[in-house]
């Protein structure tokens, strides 16, 4: 019988449409697309568990239509279990709950799965980082936020790479194939320090939706191929 087989984290770029001009959606999808983008990463926020309000299943909708991508669904909102149903029927392919807007980590993983689904998990800057440890056989998606969710546009911070380097150790010793998702602040120049602490998904919004969409998109998968 041979070893068993490492599992690589294939990394992606998941650009998060907050960012975007509405008014030019499909316009600048369709760039992220070209530009090399193989994620596209949805923030649901409810006004409740962070203080903003985004978007919610009529967008998510309608970007299925136009969007050929598998849609990366973070749900930034209270008992997002009340919602799985809406989120899978309008087209979620990923649905990311936050660990502290749950009751039953356990329980709520496992029905995402029973949807079709994959399950994401995601902790805010305040947890740490052992509360997913006996979560990871349930989670496909492990995502560090390394801002305060609730607002695009933020400075990432520091302290939260460390929690990256320490989940994906857990990741990498047990062979779990769980992707790892930094979501906040991720820009051209700092994606180097992400990727190195292990992190395979990254999410940016404003740094591919300012300017040229393509063209920025195109740049960190450049960096990305890189490293
Ligand atoms: C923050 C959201 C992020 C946000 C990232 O609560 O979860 O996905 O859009 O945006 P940037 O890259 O601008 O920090
Ligand atoms: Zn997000």
């Amino acid at each position: 019988m041979g070893k068993e087989q490492q599992v690589v984290r294939k990394r992606k770029l998941a650009p998060s449409i907050l960012a975007a001009d509405f008014m030019r959606l499909q316009e600048q999808v369709d760039a992220a697309i070209e530009g090399g983008a193989e994620l596209l990463h949805f923030d649901v926020m409810d006004g409740v568990f962070v203080p903003a309000i985004s978007f919610g299943m009529p967008v998510l909708k309608s970007v299925k239509k136009g969007c050929p991508l598998p849609l990366d669904v973070h749900l930034m909102i209270t008992q997002p279990e009340r919602y799985f149903t809406d989120f899978v029927r309008c087209g979620a392919d990923i649905l990311t709950v936050h660990y502290e807007a749950l009751k039953q980590p356990a329980r709520v993983l496992e029905e995402i799965r029973t949807w079709g689904v994959k399950a994401g998990l995601a902790i805010s800057p305040e947890t740490a980082p052992e509360v997913v440890r006996d979560l990871l056989p349930q989670i496909d998606q492990l995502t560090v936020m390394t801002v305060r969710p609730g607002f695009g546009g933020q400075t990432y911070i520091p302290e939260c790479i460390e929690k990256v380097r320490t989940i994906a150790g857990w990741i990498d010793a047990e062979n779990y194939p769980v992707d790892i998702e930094v979501d906040g602040g991720v820009k051209h120049d700092n994606l180097e320090i992400f990727l190195e602490a292990g992190a395979n998904i990254i999410v940016t919004g404003s740094a591919v939706f300012s300017g040229d969409v393509r063209k920025n998109t195109e740049l960190f998968l450049q960096k990305m191929q890189e490293k």
